[in-house]
């Protein structure tokens, strides 16, 4: 009998139930056997449970070891701590890794994108450390550590090894922040003598939006600390049709919790027009994770099948379909393929 794979499953909330029943669904029609461990987290959560990410939650993920999420939404300039930053910190999913590419038939602003960016995702300013010095004065802590820049310069430059990439850019701004982006920045130093047959080179995080906008070729990896890396990311995910496209993986030595770069995208919310793909691509990363790479090449293949059909695609990338129709156009081209 084939083994089940018990999956922690987080919806979210926005357009995250709509995105997350899409992929399940897809995922279902793969043949592999998932049990779904479901939760929600944030306000939803807090409404049920008292509390915004449930014990329960925590627990599942220190079981499973392996989680698939929607966008949860957070409140601005006050209220809860993010949900999903508490859940990268808390398991220590150090590395938030974005593949930024494009898809067949999808014309978009740049075509033959194939970037990498690899975010730190448990330091720098999302550490979280505000407080009030006197009345009106705001002390924000960037925190970096040479345990925290070590890591994630190792995970980039073994990656690239090992998947035949042949540049990193450590993205900074060590002129302004001299000691904690010079740290990164030594660390990364230090972590690529070991790798000679990468190129390795930096950049300022200024001019790397510009050079990114004017030629994004000229870069291959690109390895930051947290902050620039949101930022970056939604920037790069433009040039491949937008934020409906990029998926993310936060990798941690334990635990990996598989979610799109975009959030909870509450202006389209409860509309089924919200685009799958991000957390499709997200998913196929999970299943790659999970040792059924099989399922995740025919998937990927329905999905190029899709785009490159040009029919029953979402609104975002020029088409006319719901999220429900498009889950059901990839189901579909699964099923041709078998
Ligand atoms: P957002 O990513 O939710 O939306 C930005 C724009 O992209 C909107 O116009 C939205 O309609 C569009 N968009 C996003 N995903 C899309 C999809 N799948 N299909 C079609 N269009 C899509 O960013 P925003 O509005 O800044 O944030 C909304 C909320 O989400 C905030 O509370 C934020 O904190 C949260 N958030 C959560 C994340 C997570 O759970 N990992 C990540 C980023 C933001």
């Amino acid at each position: 009998m084939q083994q089940t794979h018990i999956i922690t499953l987080i919806p979210g909330d926005g357009i995250g139930p709509e995105v997350t029943d899409a992929v399940v669904r897809i995922l279902e029609a793969t043949g592999v056997q998932f049990t779904w461990e479901r939760f929600a987290a944030g306000a939803g959560a807090f409404e049920k449970h008292k509390e915004y990410i449930p014990k329960e939650l925590y627990h599942s993920i220190e079981r499973n070891k392996v989680a698939l999420k929607g966008p949860v939404t957070t409140p601005v300039g006050g209220g809860f701590a993010s949900i999903n930053v508490t859940l990268r910190k808390k398991f220590e999913l150090y590395a938030n890794f974005r593949p930024i590419k494009n898809l067949p038939g999808l014309e978009t602003r740049y075509p033959d994108v194939d970037l990498i960016i690899i975010r730190e995702n448990t330091e720098g300013l999302y550490v979280g450390l505000e407080h009030e010095v006197v009345p009106g004065v705001i002390e924000s802590l960037k925190v970096m550590t040479e345990k925290g820049c070590t890591r994630i310069a190792k995970f980039a430059f073994a990656y690239a090894k090992q998947h035949g990439r042949r540049k990193i850019h450590a993205i900074h701004k060590a002129n302004i922040m001299k000691m904690s982006d010079g740290l990164f920045l030594r660390c990364a130093r230090e972590v690529g003598k070991k790798y000679p047959e990468i190129t390795y080179a930096e950049h300022i995080i200024d001019n790397t939006c510009m050079q990114l906008v004017m030629n994004p070729y000229q870069y291959d990896t690109l390895v930051m600390e947290n902050l620039y890396g949101d930022i970056v990311s939604d920037l790069c995910a433009a040039f491949v049709g937008g934020l409906g496209l990029v998926p993310g993986a936060n990798l941690g030595d334990e635990a990996a919790i598989f979610e799109a770069v975009h959030g909870s995208a509450p202006d389209i919310a409860g509309k089924d027009i919200a685009n799958p793909t991000a957390l499709l691509q997200s998913a196929i990363l999970m299943l790659r994770h999970i040792g059924e790479s099989a399922a995740a090449d025919r998937v990927q293949t329905a999905l190029e099948k899709t785009y490159a059909a040009k029919k029953s695609l979402t609104r975002d990338v020029g088409g006319t379909a719901g999220t429900r129709a498009f889950a059901d156009a990839v189901i579909q081209a699964l099923e041709e393929g078998r």
